[in-house]
C-alpha cells in the first residue's frame, strides 16, 4: 500500500471523541514498550508520526491517526507497566471494554508480542480477552530483527502454543527496523477492511 497522507487525528478520552466518519479502524495492544508506535511509523514510513510517550502506562487515551482518508490506526495505551496504580489499570480496562465491545468500525486488533521472549501473563490475558468477544484478532511478533533468523520459526511457535492461539487467527513477523511484514500486514489489513 502506498501511503500518501498519514496524520494524527485525536487523543480520545472516551467514545464522545471517536470520529464519526464511519471510516474502518485497525487498533493496536500490546504490553508497554512493546514497540506499537514504531509499527505504525514503519506501516506509514514516518519516523515520528505516532509518538512514543515517555511515561510509559501514563498515557490512558485511545491515539487516532487517519491513512490516506480510508481508514485509521487506533494506538492503545501499552499493557503490564509495573508502575500503574490500580485505579489507572480499572480505568484502562473500562475504556478498552468499552471500545471493544461497542465500536462498530472497529475490523481487525493487532495484538503486538514481543518475538523474543513467552508471552506474559498479561499477554495471554489480552489475547483471552479479545476473543472472548469474538474479535478478529492478527498477531504480529515484532522485534524480529533481535533474534537470528534461525530462531524465528521456534519463537513463533513458542508465541502460539502460549497463547493458544485460534489457528484462524493471523500471526506475522515483523521488524520496525528492517520492514520484515510490512508487506504482508498490509496486505492483510486492507483485506480485512474491505478494501
Ligand atoms: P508504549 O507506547 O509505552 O506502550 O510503547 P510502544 O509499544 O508504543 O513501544 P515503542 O514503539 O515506543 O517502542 C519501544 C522501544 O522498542 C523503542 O526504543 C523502539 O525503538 C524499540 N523497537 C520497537 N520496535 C522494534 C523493532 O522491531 N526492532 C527493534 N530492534 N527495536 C524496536
Ligand atoms: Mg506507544
Amino acid at each position: 500500500m502506498k501511503v500518501t497522507q498519514a496524520e494524527f487525528m485525536i487523543s480520545a478520552a472516551g467514545p464522545a471523541q471517536f470520529p464519526e466518519d464511519a471510516l474502518p479502524e485497525i487498533a493496536l495492544a500490546g504490553r508497554s514498550n512493546v514497540g506499537k508506535s514504531s509499527l505504525i511509523n514503519k506501516m506509514i514510513l514516518r519516523k515520528n508520526l505516532a509518538r512514543t510517550s515517555s511515561q510509559p502506562g501514563k498515557t490512558q487515551l485511545l491515539n487516532y491517526y487517519r491513512i490516506n482518508e480510508s481508514l485509521y490506526f487506533v494506538d492503545f495505551p501499552g499493557y503490564g507497566y509495573a508502575k500503574v496504580s490500580k485505579t489507572q489499570r480499572e480505568q484502562w480496562g473500562r475504556m478498552i471494554e468499552e471500545y471493544l465491545k461497542t465500536r462498530e468500525p472497529l475490523k481487525l486488533i493487532l495484538h503486538v508480542i514481543d518475538l523474543r521472549h513467552e508471552p506474559s501473563k498479561d499477554d495471554q490475558a489480552m489475547y483471552d480477552w479479545l476473543k472472548h468477544y469474538g474479535l478478529p484478532v492478527c498477531i504480529v511478533a515484532t522485534k524480529a530483527d533481535k533474534i537470528p533468523k534461525s530462531k524465528w520459526q521456534k519463537h513463533i511457535k513458542m508465541v502460539k502454543e502460549t497463547l493458544q492461539a485460534d489457528p484462524q487467527d493471523k500471526v506475522i513477523l515483523f521488524s520496525s527496523e528492517t520492514g520484515l511484514g510490512r508487506d504482508e500486514l498490509w496486505l492483510h489489513i486492507l483485506q480485512a477492511c474491505g478494501l
